[in-house]
């Protein structure tokens, strides 16, 4: 029978459980709970990297804007350590806010570049400033040699890669492609929120996102596209945050193909669900 992962709730006992391990012998995924396969994904890529695969869950408060969703976010612990333990992984870092952020912390990461893109941090502002902060403390508790993100979040991909490469810090960030339900809507944490019938309108975005790649490969012109592709998202029913075409690592704006490599992003309401998701062209 699987054994239940050790779980570390302090920067010591974190320490004494990696005390023989080298950087390159620990993998690390970060994540704050609820898993689905998404996660799982994350976990199996990073057992072909390291010897070691640790899973962080904190739900990180400097993450979310009041007005956001930090309360009600889905926690799901029980259920976690269940999959985890399925996954054969032995160590979990699951730190409480005041281990992460004592009453005296004062030190914030404050990225720029793909973080002040205009996409995510448009309406998230703080987003990515609590994204930065509580991945270099977790890079610098852990000490992986290799750290796995997914591409369903790809501003925040494109961030931490720049940030590790820009502090210097010692590992690899790994990016993991989308785990997609059957109709294509990519498996999300928050996607539990959804309601029947929101969650039936929900992959219009991961159609609207394939359909318009298609047709800018095929040389069509990238505003008229995307203008076509927000129409669709709005006859869905969902509020349109931004469907827009980046340069896939820059998240500088384009114009056309040849300001590639392309990714394609959007962002939309739903009740009161936002979602996003992404595709390369
Ligand atoms: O993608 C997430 O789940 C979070 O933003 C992360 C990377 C774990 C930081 O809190």
């Amino acid at each position: 029978m699987a054994r239940r992962p050790t779980i570390a709730r302090t920067v010591p006992a974190l320490r004494r459980a990696l005390a023989k391990a080298d950087r390159g012998d620990i993998a690390l995924v970060p994540t704050m709970g609820a898993l689905h396969d998404g996660h799982i994904a994350l976990v199996r890529r990073a057992r072909r990297l390291a010897r070691r695969v640790v899973v962080s869950i904190f739900v990180n408060p400097t993450q979310f804007a009041p007005s956001e969703d930090l309360g009600t976010y889905p926690r799901t612990w029980a259920a976690d350590i269940a999959k985890l333990t399925a996954e054969n992984v032995s160590l979990v870092w699951a730190p409480t806010a005041d281990v992460m952020y004592p009453e005296d912390f004062a030190t914030r990461v404050d990225p720029a570049g793909a973080a002040k893109a205009g996409l995510e941090d448009k309406f998230r502002p703080h987003f990515f400033g609590g994204v930065a902060t509580v991945c270099t403390k977790l890079f610098t508790q852990v000490e992986p040699g290799f750290a796995l993100f997914g591409e369903k979040d790809y501003q925040q991909l494109r961030v931490i890669t720049q940030a590790v490469r820009d502090l210097d810090l010692p590992l690899r960030i790994v990016p993991v492609p989308t785990v997609r339900e059957k109709d294509g809507l990519a498996l999300s944490s928050r996607n539990v929120y959804l309601s029947t019938d929101e969650r039936a309108a929900a992959p219009v975005l991961y159609r609207t996102l394939k359909s318009s790649a298609s047709r800018i490969k095929a040389g069509e012109v990238i505003a008229k596209v995307l203008a076509d592709g927000a129409n669709d998202i709005a006859r869905a029913g969902f509020v349109l945050d931004y469907l827009e075409a980046r340069h896939a690592r820059t998240l500088a704006s384009v114009t056309s193909r040849d300001d590639g490599p392309l990714r394609l992003l959007v962002a939309a309401r739903i009740g009161t669900t936002r979602l996003i998701d992404n595709v390369a062209v």
